[in-house]
């Protein structure tokens, strides 16, 4: 089958290629149904490039040296919704259940290891920011395989319509409204931002060392992406980055069971390590 918007037609053989292709970089597993966001997603690219199929579009990103147009093609094809305190209940038990147990002043690490455009940092920053304090050294590290995504997070500048969604006492503590050239905007202040890394990382690759013993990790709505294997070894690795008796919290339609057994599910989607 072939399918087409405007112009444009991918054939079963080319999507098989990015297929694999999404799979072999970034582990990223895509259904038959994703025929048509590739095609509409790949497709403005290929018209700026004059390219009209896929096949050569394919060549082209994957041309040794031609990494700008294969972290391109990474961009397109990852999604990337996220918003302020999603699915607030892991920010309650974090609030109420986790930080009372640490002081102020402690090295509180977290990892937002799939962060997106930032908002999930920065909801985790407001919360640390308030319980341990603005003077304590805790730390939040955002990572994306999308580069895209990567540099907005690094901004920290979003629509001021997304604000909706933070806690007032909050707003009004650790966000700025845009002025002038910025109005319509709401910036993240530099207090809290400067607690928080964004850096680029494909997660089912090779880890840097300054990845290690974190308190909590947030692995939120991306295993979705990812096939059983791939969930395993992930799960796995992140379980040794993770301190004893520290937390992964994951999206409210992931699991893990069938895939890590060195976790304890102490509520829906909130787990904490034992072994
Ligand atoms: C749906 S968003 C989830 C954002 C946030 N965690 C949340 O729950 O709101 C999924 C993110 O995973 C990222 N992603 C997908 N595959 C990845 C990989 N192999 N390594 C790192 N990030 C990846 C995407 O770029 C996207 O920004």
């Amino acid at each position: 089958m072939n399918v087409s918007p405007g112009n444009l037609v991918i054939t079963d053989k080319e999507f098989n290629l990015f297929k694999s292709l999404i799979y072999e970089k970034a582990g990223i597993t895509l259904a038959s149904s994703k025929r048509s966001l590739v095609v509409g997603r790949l497709s403005k690219r290929m018209r700026q490039l004059k390219i009209s199929s896929f096949t050569q579009y394919h060549s082209l990103i994957t041309e040794e040296g031609n990494s700008i147009e294969l972290q391109n093609t990474i961009d397109f094809l990852t999604t990337n919704e996220t918003y302020f305190f999603r699915e607030d209940k892991h920010f309650d038990f974090l609030k109420t259940e986790v930080l009372d147990n640490y002081g102020a002043g402690t090295n509180f690490k977290a990892w937002s290891a799939a962060s997106s455009t930032g908002e999930e940092a920065y909801s985790l920053a407001m919360v640390l920011a308030e319980k341990l304090g603005l003077s304590s050294s805790w730390t939040i590290l955002g990572t994306d395989i999308n580069s895209d995504v990567v540099n907005k997070a690094k901004r920290g500048l979003y629509p001021l319509i997304e604000s909706q969604k933070i806690p007032r006492a909050y707003l009004r503590e650790y966000c700025l409204k845009g002025v002038g050239a910025q109005s319509g905007m709401m910036l993240i202040d530099n207090k809290i931002k400067k607690h928080i890394s964004f850096e680029l990382l494909n997660i089912n690759g090779g880890w840097p060392e300054y990845i290690n013993n974190f308190d909590i990790v947030f692995l939120r709505n991306i295993m979705i992406y990812f096939d059983i294997d791939t969930k395993r070894k992930l799960v796995d690795k992140i379980a040794n980055k993770i301190k004893m008796g520290g937390y992964l919290f994951i999206g409210h339609s992931e699991t893990l069971n069938q895939i890590s057994d060195r976790f304890k599910i102490v509520k829906p989607s909130i787990c904490q390590r034992i072994k």
